[in-house]
């Protein structure tokens, strides 16, 4: 099996093209097993995954849970630091030498930027990083790649809006990292103050897409291969009334498509708040819920070839 060109996956800047393309078609290969009726594949099996959540997951950690139980390993899990010498004041690198004797990778989420990366320094097993704060949420995009691979059939040549909290989005800012290996046209559709940042922005200039924004979905609708909505990230707003001032600011109804490529997909990271009315679901644009359960092979096979 190809080696991935990473130990620890911490940002989606370390996913080469090379890489990509070998996730993605392993976490095929998987999918297609289990379209066949398999369930249990043996490639981690002995392993042990330690899966610590120090943030709210739903996804995120029940599917890389999934994936390991199906591929034969066994998992531990952290849901509440309550119940943890982390609340008798035990250090975050502690706690990793230490995870790192009970397991044989690791997946964290943390609400803190880079907190994931410090942990890893101290860690002696694989470590992937399953959202820190505001930064990084590496996983995801390969999620996303996977959908828009499945549903589109290619990687380039795609226009795809971004629309919502493009601020805080980690998932958002992910993906653009991993797409930024593919030429694309991205059309950002935000509120001034949910744009993404200026810091973000220089950094996909490098890139070789082409950017637009706008404010107002309707201006492009016309002209979109995917629309990725987020939900607006209320706790990373400093104020209750900052986050209530935009909590609202988009909500995606069937009236909003009526101009829409008949073949657009819409994705979504999930969990959704008020983004995308559930009138939306039932049409066969809506990817969403695929999307999430796509999160389960391109874990596998993250898994799989990330195991020392
Ligand atoms: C996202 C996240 O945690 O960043 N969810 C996920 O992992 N599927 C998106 C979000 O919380 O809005």
């Amino acid at each position: 099996m190809a080696a991935l060109s990473f130990k620890n996956l911490l940002d989606a800047n370390q996913i080469t093209k090379e890489d990509a393309l070998t996730i993605l078609s392993l976490a095929k290969e998987y999918h297609d097993g289990s379209l066949k009726g398999k369930k249990l594949w043996d490639d981690c099996r002995g392993n042990i995954l330690a899966t610590l959540f120090f943030e709210p997951s739903t996804r995120t950690r029940f599917s890389f849970e999934t994936a390991m139980l199906r591929l034969g390993g066994q998992v531990i899990s952290l849901e509440n630091e309550e119940t943890t010498s982390i609340k008798k004041g035990e250090t975050l690198a502690d706690t990793a030498r230490i995870i790192s004797g009970y397991s044989d990778m690791i997946v964290m989420r943390h609400p803190k930027g880079h907190s994931v990366a410090s942990f890893a320094e101290y860690a002696s097993v694989p470590v992937i990083n399953a959202g820190d704060g505001a930064n990084q949420h590496p996983t995801q995009a390969l999620v996303d790649l996977y959908t828009i691979f499945r549903e589109k059939g290619r990687l380039e040549n795609l226009t795809i809006g971004f629309m919502g909290d493009l601020k805080y989005s980690r998932t958002v800012f992910c993906l653009l990292t991993v797409l930024s290996h593919y030429k694309n046209n991205f059309i950002f559709i935000a509120p001034p103050s949910l744009k993404i940042s200026d810091e973000r922005k220089k950094v996909l200039a490098k890139q070789n897409s082409n950017i637009r924004e706008v404010e107002n979905l309707d201006e492009v609708i016309g002209e979109l291969d995917i629309l990725y909505a987020t939900r607006v990230q209320g706790e990373r707003f400093a104020t209750k009334e900052e986050y209530d001032k935009v909590k609202d600011s988009y909500s995606l109804s069937k009236k909003d498509l009526v101009k829409a490529k008949k073949d657009v997909i819409i994705m979504h990271p999930l969990p959704r708040v008020n983004e995308i009315h559930p009138e939306v679901d039932s049409l066969p644009n809506a990817k969403y819920f695929e999307q999430a359960a796509n999160g389960v092979f391109a874990r596998m096979a993250l898994l799989s070839l990330m195991k020392k």
